[in-house]
């Protein structure tokens, strides 16, 4: 089976708007998180779409779901957890106590504030996962990165041509990932910013599925800016 993961969780501190978390700001003529749910609602291949939010948000969150997609019963909304890790564990903690966790469950989990994801993304983050066990989304850095220790002097300056961005989704085995995590010292867990890294830690092999560069992220009000003339211009179609 294969469910969708929107990640909502998160409060948007970037974003600096303290009267609701950016997930819920409108672009266009819906908020960022129903455009978002929206590119997932359309795949069959989903057996449920499960969305995650701060738990002072999930009445709001269930509302705005009936307002814009009617009563359905694809989309379940329940509560996020402390870190984004977390609010995944939670998808799968739900995953299995419905309808049981093997080897086949599959996950793509994706940022609520990326609503530009492309339905080939879909597709191909779906296809990949089904043939091996963690994918993540990703285009080629076109600024070169510079790595540094203490946030002072360059201590690398890597092979652009092998350097990309991290987007998503990100789709993974769902028994196996709560594995991986559960592994984790506290430590370990500590420094993981992204779920795709929890299998790169245990020496697991991660597949590349192409991106786009206007599936950005909408973390500061600037992206918010950008994010409006994408819609005037279409991206949200693809
Ligand atoms: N997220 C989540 N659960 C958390 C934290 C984040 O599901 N405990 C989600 C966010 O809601 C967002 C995505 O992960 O859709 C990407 O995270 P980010 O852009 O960092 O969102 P925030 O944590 O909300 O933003 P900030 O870091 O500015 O507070």
């Amino acid at each position: 089976m294969v469910f969708g993961v929107i990640l909502a969780g998160g409060i948007g501190s970037r974003m600096g708007n303290a009267e609701k978390p950016k997930q819920y700001i409108k672009i266009g003529d819906k908020p960022i998180i129903i455009h978002t749910i929206e590119k997932f609602y359309v795949h069959d291949a989903f057996e449920k779409l499960i969305v995650l939010c701060p738990k002072q948000w999930v009445e709001h969150t269930r509302n705005l779901v009936r307002q814009y997609m009617g009563d359905t019963d694809r989309v379940v909304v329940l509560e996020g957890g402390e870190t984004r890790n977390e609010t995944i564990m939670n998808s799968i903690r739900y995953i299995e106590e419905g309808y049981g966790l093997d080897d086949d469950t599959l996950l793509v989990t994706h940022d609520s504030v990326r609503p530009f994801l492309t339905h080939r993304i879909i597709e191909e983050n779906i296809e990949y996962g089904q043939k091996y066990d963690a994918v993540d989304t990703v285009i080629p850095a076109t600024d070169t990165i510079v790595a540094s220790e203490n946030g002072e002097i360059i201590s690398d300056v890597p092979d652009r041509s092998k350097m990309y961005q991290g987007q998503t989704p990100q789709t993974f085995r769902a028994k196996k990932l709560k594995d991986l995590y559960y592994s984790l010292s506290d430590e370990e867990k500590g420094i993981l910013t992204d779920a795709s890294k929890i299998f790169v830690m245990k020496g697991e092999k991660v597949h590349l599925v192409q991106g786009e560069v206007f599936n950005i992220k909408i973390t500061y009000p600037y992206d918010l800016r950008v994010a409006e003339s994408l819609i005037r211009n279409g991206e949200m179609d693809k």
